[in-house]
């Protein structure tokens, strides 16, 4: 029986891993049982001091390789790690809190109360369920919340001059016209009856602009929800790969310009994408925004990826079948409580700026 170390420096995914590497009392002829896991979960703190220990112990394990005709030294690649879930219902609620103070600032510096008014046409209780949602949030920080009502047999002649009068109302400082409209109205005309300053849910394609050459504007929510997770969790984005798979106006393709603004290089993908896949598993960064149930699979992942979720389906479903794909990832987020309530959270946090701005305050 002799002392000797097994140090695990760095898991498969590298991040300093410490599961094993203290010194034990083991048998020569097999290694392999002095193993000793001390620190299961991937993510938690180190703590002080351990990577000097591990430093100290591979040296120690160095000198008594010389003699040992088994040194036991090395990496040993931990597959058995958890990702971290990236939580966006903790994260969401601290923005609301912060703008739950920028909104009592507003109201002491003006007397002005922000208001965001929502327009919801026709009565999908999926749409009627997100507003009334909305407008919950928007009082709870606060906030003032209109609610504008129209018909399903609404023209697009009436919702244009409809949200031309509260793009003009200097009371309203934030305006969200909730998607998908009913198929007779041409969504497009009714968005970009939005004023830039007011467009706090980022769909014009005045803000798409602003988004795409990173200049000040509101970004669209969920994608610049999904960014501000990103940044919570410390995500490298400048140089990584990033796949997109969706490209819609409100979500895939303003969430590629927003990757692309910060360096990453992207590549999105569609419905006529050839080999997706083989594509989705280059991606260091994979977001999926696509509308299909648990349509990205485990095996679609690399090793390693932040997986971003943005699917929201039927059964609080998302598109990224999530236990296999989790089981790769290095950062996923769950559905619900990933991107869905950033996506809130971020909508009264541009509302919050909307109303800074409009009444000349610049926090
Ligand atoms: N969490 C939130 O706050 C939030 C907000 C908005 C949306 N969502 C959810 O996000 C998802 C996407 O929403 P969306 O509005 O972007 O949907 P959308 O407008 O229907 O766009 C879907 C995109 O997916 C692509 N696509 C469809 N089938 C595909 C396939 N087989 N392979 C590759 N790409 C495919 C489409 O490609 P083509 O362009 O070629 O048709 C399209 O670009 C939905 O589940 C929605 O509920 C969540």
């Amino acid at each position: 029986m002799r002392p000797y170390v097994t140090p695990c420096v760095f898991g498969a995914r590298g991040h300093l891993l410490w599961k094993v590497g203290v010194i034990d009392e083991i048998d020569l002829g097999s290694p392999e049982t002095s193993c000793e896991r001390r620190s299961p979960r991937w993510g938690q703190e180190e703590p002080a001091g351990m990577p000097a220990l591990l430093v100290a112990l591979g040296f120690h394990a160095g000198r008594l390789g010389a003699s040992h005709p088994r040194p036991t030294i090395g990496i040993i690649p931990d597959m058995s790690t958890q990702p971290i879930i990236m939580d966006g219902k903790t994260v969401s609620q601290q923005i609301l809190e912060q703008c739950a103070v920028r909104v009592r600032a507003i109201v002491e510096r003006t007397g002005v109360t922000p208001c965001l008014t929502t327009v919801l046409v026709g009565s999908d209780p999926a749409s009627a369920t997100y507003v009334k949602m909305k407008c919950k949030r928007c009082e709870a920080v606060g906030m003032k919340s209109l609610r504008v009502d129209m018909p399903e047999t609404t023209t697009t002649a009436e919702l244009v001059a409809r949200i031309a009068e509260l793009s003009a109302d200097p009371a309203i400082h934030g305006i969200l016209l909730q998607h998908p409209v009913p198929k007779q109205i041409d969504e497009r005309a009714a968005f970009e009856a939005i004023v830039p300053s007011k467009d706090v849910d980022g769909v014009t394609i005045h803000s798409f602009g602003t988004t795409s050459f990173d200049l000040p504007g509101f970004g669209s929510c969920t994608p610049a929800g999904m960014m501000r997770l990103l940044d919570h969790y410390k995500v490298e984005i400048k140089g990584k790969h990033a796949v997109v798979i969706g490209r819609s106006p409100i979500l895939g393709k303003p969430m590629a310009m927003m990757l692309l603004a910060r360096h990453a290089t992207v590549t999105i993908c569609h419905s006529r994408t050839k080999d997706l896949p083989e594509i989705a598993r280059q991606g260091d960064i994979l977001v999926a925004a696509v509308g299909k149930a648990n349509f990205v699979k485990g095996d679609w992942v690399k090793e390693g990826a932040v997986v971003l979720d943005a699917g929201y389906n039927e059964g609080n479903v998302g598109d990224v079948d999530y236990a296999p794909a989790a089981a790769r990832a290095s950062m996923i987020t769950p559905v619900p409580g990933g991107v869905g309530p950033m996506t809130i959270a971020t909508l009264i946090d541009q509302t919050a700026t909307a109303a800074e701005r409009l009444l000349g305050i610049h926090a």
